[in-house]
């Protein structure tokens, strides 16, 4: 379902994803440096220009100040039940983003990886074919809207180490991965919904259109 470079073992709670993760941050012995400093920062609301301001590319690939940023960014995210974030969100315009899909309380059916930065990110390809489903964000609290992706992407990016990937992402981590450069162009989720019929309060999202949930009104989860 989703590209095997890019997805851990699954995890069974959160106990065991936070070990895993804390071992995925260890691999890098600059990451020990800047592990102890993570810490959780502002996310910006919308109405705050910083989320309409395009990033610039990053080319201090190694460098404390990204790495850090790089931890807290993280730490931001999980704290927030996100399964992705970029700098616009944390009032930065570095052209980076972190994907950290697992289940959550705001996406209970998302597919489990490790946090993984990706820096100076862009599409090589698509598919034709485009998928909706119901996102939301940080930035935009409360609002889950319909919006339309591809179901596919070829993507290009650096790790943190500067090494430069490239992978086919799909379903629900592609949808991730186009949701975060849209951040990246100053874009957020609600300018691509087609209208205000393609909205819905969290609330009610989570009470009626989950899979299983007893309402079950509109579920419009990725078909493949
Ligand atoms: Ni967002």
């Amino acid at each position: 379902m989703v590209d095997s470079g890019l997805v851990c073992s699954c995890y069974s709670d959160e106990q065991s994803f936070s070990k895993s993760l804390k071992k995925c941050l260890r691999k890098s012995s600059c990451l020990e440096k800047t592990e102890k400093m993570a810490k959780t920062l502002d996310i910006a609301q919308l109405g705050d220009p910083i989320l309409r301001s395009p990033t610039q590319p990053v080319t201090d690939l190694q460098s404390p100040r990204l790495q850090t940023l790089i931890e807290d960014l993280i730490a931001t995210a999980a704290l927030g039940n996100g399964v992705g974030i970029a700098a616009p969100q944390v009032s930065r315009g570095d052209r980076l983003f972190i994907i950290a899909s697992r289940p959550t309380l705001r996406y209970p059916q998302a597919p489990t990886m490790a946090p993984t930065p990706m820096i100076n990110p862009e599409i090589l390809g698509a598919s034709e074919a485009l998928v909706q489903d119901w996102e939301g964000c940080l930035s935009v609290p409360g609002i889950r809207g319909l919006v339309l992706r591809h179901q596919w992407v070829e993507v290009e990016y650096c790790d943190r180490q500067g090494q430069r990937h490239q992978q086919k992402l799909t379903d629900f981590v592609a949808r991730i991965f186009q949701h975060e450069l849209d951040h990246l162009n100053g874009i957020v989720f609600l300018d691509r919904v087609e209208c205000s019929h393609a909205l819905m309060s969290e609330t009610e999202y989570q009470n009626e259109s989950l899979p299983g949930a007893k309402g079950a009104r509109s579920v419009l989860w990725p078909s493949t």
